[in-house]
């Protein structure tokens, strides 16, 4: 008889991840900010939907690829830019950019990644998107967008949300020290970040696709979309900026009437069943990003378990557009949610 699978969803990744991370790292990929009230929130907006699977339709089998800006998506899952990879496991970036490339999607590498930034690029063949942060220090900033762009990163993400470092209680009081620190020493990032910056990182790099991470209001959606923002990311960091703010899917829906279909929209925070990709989808996301499941994943099992998290979450969204009808991405609908009776 062969072995149980060890994983059936992806929290499974969760406990083996705790097993072999040290305290301080868990609290740090695990924490919001405050009371994690908006960490939680992420989590129970999904619940906040039902679906309305539609049937007889000869749906037997689904097929869950999309595309952005150009780029073929094997499913529309993305990995969300998320800092120090390297503590989280040897290979680090590297690791999750070769799992990101054997599972068809795109890696957004964060600012804050250990390693060079032409080695992530060089890890694998497949696209990559590079999550900015604006570094005080404009100098600096344009040279990194410079080999950003040489090195071949497809887009930009520009997190907008990190003007001050969210108050992080359990990395206060596990004690945990960041490889680099955001906020001190000389390569601080610029809290004095505004709208005009947009056009400032745009001549940086011509030509790249530039998203805005962190939208939360119908508002900065307007604004991103005047400005000339090629898409948005809906986000509140995984919590763990401003608690209190929003679950990102319960604003979803405002910033894409706002939007309209001028610009994609994209959503993260609390993403962890296929059932959830297809309620985002259906309220009219282009795509989906996850970020602890893919460092769980990482730090279990390497490049092997971050592949597998995405096998997870494929074959779950597989499952659930089959069920709900939907043969194709563009067969899913607003047609497929309605808010939860007891939601
Ligand atoms: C993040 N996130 C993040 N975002 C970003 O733009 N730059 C970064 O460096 C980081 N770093 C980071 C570290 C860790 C440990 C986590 C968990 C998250 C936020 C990330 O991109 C994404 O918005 C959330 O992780 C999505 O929520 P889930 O999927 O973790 O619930
Ligand atoms: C975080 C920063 C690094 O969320 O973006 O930890």
């Amino acid at each position: 008889m062969p072995d149980p699978p060890r994983f059936v969803t992806v929290d499974d990744y969760e406990a083996l991840a705790r097993e072999v991370l040290t305290p301080a790292v868990t609290e740090f990929l695990a924490g919001g900010a405050g009371d994690e009230r908006t960490l939680a929130s992420n989590r129970r907006a999904f619940d906040r939907w039902v679906l309305r699977p539609r049937f007889l339709r000869g749906v037997a089998a689904a097929d869950p690829s999309t595309e952005l800006f150009g780029s073929p998506l094997a499913l529309p899952v993305l990995i969300a830019p998320w800092a120090y990879q390297r503590t989280a496991h040897p290979e680090g970036e590297r690791a999750t950019a070769r799992a990101a490339a054997r599972a068809g999607t795109i890696m957004c590498v964060s600012t804050t990644a250990l390693d060079l930034l032409e080695d992530i690029a060089a890890a694998s063949g497949s696209p990559k998107w590079w999550q900015l942060y604006v570094f005080a220090d404009r100098g600096f900033t344009a040279e990194m967008l410079r080999r950003v762009s040489s090195a071949g990163y497809a887009a930009l993400v520009w997190t907008i949300d990190l003007n001050a470092y969210g108050l992080r209680h359990r990395e206060t009081r596990v004690g945990y020290e960041p490889p680099i620190s955001l906020t001190t020493q000389d390569l601080a990032y610029d809290p004095s970040i505004d709208w005009d910056d947009l056009g400032w990182i745009r001549e940086q790099a011509p030509g790249l696709p530039l998203l805005l991470k962190g939208i939360l209001t119908a508002d900065d959606a307007e604004l991103a979309v005047a400005a000339g923002a090629d898409g948005i990311v809906v986000s509140n960091h995984g919590g763990r900026q401003l608690d209190g703010s929003p679950a990102s899917l319960d604003v979803l829906p405002e910033v894409l009437e706002m939007v309209g279909g001028r610009i994609p929209v994209l959503v993260d925070g609390g993403v962890r069943r296929g059932t959830d990709i297809v309620k985002a989808l259906a309220l009219g996301a282009s795509s989906v990003m996850i970020g602890r499941p893919a460092a769980w994943g990482l730090a279990a099992g390497g490049e092997d378990g971050v592949v597998d998290v995405l096998q997870i979450l494929r074959e779950e969204l597989e499952n659930a557009m089959t069920l709900c009808g939907c043969a194709t991405v563009g067969d899913i609908t607003r047609e497929h949610v309605a808010p939860a009776p007891d939601g």
